[in-house]
């Protein structure tokens, strides 16, 4: 969850860290840190709780500099957000400095056995036992830094991402991961590392993704990758090929509102990757798998978190109608404890945007320890995810620095609606034609979203009348329903308005209790025709029937829910399948207007981070 950058070379390390502590504040921000090793051989050390801003402040007001460093932001996981706490953490002597990302599940043991070696601690954290350990195994001489680096992480248990520095090695960086995301950028004369390609992206061009139990010894002039027992690393090393930009606002406000605006291109982009000039779907590097298991398998199995696992819910009715096989989801979190029961024959499919989520990584692992074979829909390439699948449908959707996931949703659903289509085919399900029918459909979608994106101003206008409530009820059926669910998870997230999202058929159940004059009811009631639309008016009748105030995303045209509902977004109408590709984008703009007159910091949430890399 947290955020780590370091460079190694000629130049002044200090804005380069923090150029790429901004990219990467979204992993975390309750605290920031650097550490810099200095030309007159100090460590310099500056660390503030808050935003980055913070430390800027006091970087300005103590310049410090030098040509080796590391830098943190911090998504607290041990240890109260306070200086202490914050990272960089120290050895004894002052002279390792170390950033993490992750959660050493030992310290307390570690802690124990150095404390009774004469270590004294300073921090709550988990963290502050990496630098005592590798200064305590430097003390028995005879090692060099990088050996004494590789035993200490020998005796650590859990997830890490590691910085290193050391005083007295004024041109090394060190870098190791087991289960955190790093990278090491690979530049002429200079070297970073960093958990995210953002971070570097103006930098360098070639990146080295390292696999857990690397470690990496940084100089300017090159970079050693070793295993933990020390034998030597053969690293890939990968051209970049995203653009700067694709990190920056362009004129937008926040992040979210740009990811909001990039989903038409984002969701062309990936149909132009997998849709073929005919019409048919080509799945690309995940063709052959799914070849050999649509016919082979008994089931389809879900896994996934957040907005992800509610993409899952999508891609599970999809599924089930369009390639006519059983089909289940559940959270990551849960399918782990829940001793699952699974047919031989069972294929997972996983959903990240960041492939890096703990949960989902843990369910993954145990599915295919289950026999499973599994096709991971994801954003970020080189993640955990993509490496420990199968198989991968990549969706492309570029960095989504927003906490708040929208555009990696959309092109979630999108990439669900593909592979349920390919799946319908490969098993029969599906005819040519009607794969035709539905891609055509499939490429009228984001032009649908960009007549949505142009209602803004009324849907801002809507969001001002409820803003100040306490509390929303989102209201969904069938296709719909896991958007009632992502829309009040969207509104609440980043506005802090509490909002409840329902199947509207259990309204009645229960959170009818809820529902007075002061109670807004936002009804998904897209399209105009199915089977669900008339269950679903009876319920907007339900609502209206207790004075609940109802606003409606409705098929442009229809006008027949005018009388019934105080306020109406008019959304294009496509088929019922594909309305929560549409649908959501209004729910995106009302959260977002909502949290923005609530006076929120809409792209860093309280409390979240964008990765969640801890259980
Ligand atoms: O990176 P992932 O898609 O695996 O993340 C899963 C959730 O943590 C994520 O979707 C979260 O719910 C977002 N904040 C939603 O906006």
């Amino acid at each position: 969850m947290c955020g780590i950058v370091g460079y190694v070379g000629p130049k002044n390390a200090v804005p380069l860290l923090i150029e790429g502590l901004k990219r990467l504040e979204y992993r975390g921000y309750d605290s920031a840190g650097v550490a810099v090793r200095q030309a007159d051989g100090a460590l310099a050390i500056l660390k503030r709780v808050g935003r980055l801003s913070n430390l800027e402040e006091a970087l300005d007001a103590t310049p410090v500099a030098g040509g080796l460093g590391i830098g943190h932001t911090r998504w607290a996981t041990h240890g109260e957000p306070s200086e202490i706490n914050s990272h960089p953490h120290l050895d004894g002597s002052g002279r390792i400095a170390v950033v993490h990302n992750g959660i050493i599940e030992n310290y307390l043991a570690l802690r124990a056995e150095l404390e009774a070696k004469g270590h004294v601690f300073r921090s709550q954290t988990d963290t502050e036992v990496i630098p005592h350990l590798i200064e305590e195994i430097l003390k028995g001489g005879g090692k060099s830094r990088l050996e004494a680096i590789r035993e200490a992480l020998r005796s650590a248990r859990g997830a890490y991402a590691l910085g290193i520095v050391f005083r007295d090695e004024p041109d090394a960086l060190y870098a190791a991961r087991c289960g955190s995301p790093l990278i090491v950028g690979v530049g002429d004369g200079e070297q970073f590392i960093a958990s995210d390609v953002p971070a570097i992206l103006n930098r360098v061009n070639k990146v080295i993704y390292l696999n857990d139990g690397e470690v990496a010894e940084l100089r300017p002039a090159g970079v050693a990758v070793s295993k933990l027992d020390g034998t030597p690393a053969a690293p890939e090393i990968k051209a970049v090929t995203l653009k700067a930009e694709a990190a920056e606002r362009a004129g937008f406000e926040t992040f979210m509102l740009k990811e909001i605006h990039e989903q038409p291109r984002v969701l062309r982009t990936l149909l132009d990757a997998h849709v073929r000039k005919d019409g048919s779907v080509d799945l690309g590097e995940a063709s052959a798998l799914l070849e050999a298991q649509a016919q082979n398998a008994q089931r389809v199995l879900i896994l996934s978190c957040g907005t992800a696992h509610y993409a899952g819910m999508y891609g599970r009715l999809l599924i089930e109608r369009w390639a006519d096989i059983p089909c289940e989801t559940d959270l990551g979190s849960e399918f782990r404890y829940r001793q699952p029961r699974l047919p031989e024959r069972t294929l997972a499919i996983a959903v990240s945007q960041s492939g890096e989520t703990a949960d989902t990584l843990a369910s993954v692992r145990l599915a295919r320890e289950m026999g499973c074979k599994v096709v991971s829909i994801c954003n970020v390439p080189g993640s955990t995810l993509l490496r420990e699948s199968d198989a991968a449908l990549l969706t492309q959707a570029g960095p989504e620095i927003g906490v708040a996931s929208t555009k990696a949703f959309t092109a979630q659903l999108m990439a669900f609606a593909l592979l349920a289509i390919r799946l319908g085919r490969l098993r029969g399900a599906l005819d040519e034609k009607r794969e035709r029918e539905l891609t055509a459909e499939l490429a009228r979608i984001p032009d649908y979203i960009h007549r949505v994106l142009d209602r803004q101003d009324d849907i801002r206008a809507i969001s001002q009348k409820y803003y100040e409530c306490f509390n929303a009820l989102y209201l969904g059926r069938r296709f719909n329903y896991p958007i009632a669910l992502e829309g009040a998870l969207k509104n609440k997230e980043i506005s802090y308005q509490h909002a409840e999202g329902y199947a509207a058929g259990e309204m009645k159940h229960g959170p009818i209790a809820l529902i007075n004059e002061l109670l807004p009811v936002v009804c998904l009631c897209t399209p105009t025709a199915d089977e669900v639309r008339d269950k679903m008016v009876s319920n907007l009748k339900e609502v209206e029937a207790r004075k609940g105030r109802i606003v409606a995303v409705v098929a442009e045209g229809d006008e027949s829910l005018r009388g019934l509902a105080q306020d109406v977004i008019p959304v294009p109408e496509t088929i019922e399948e594909l309305s929560p590709l549409v649908n959501v984008v209004a729910l995106q703009l009302f959260a977002y207007h909502n949290a923005k007159a609530r006076g929120a910091d809409i792209d860093k949430p309280r409390n979240l981070a964008k990765s969640v890399t801890v259980e």
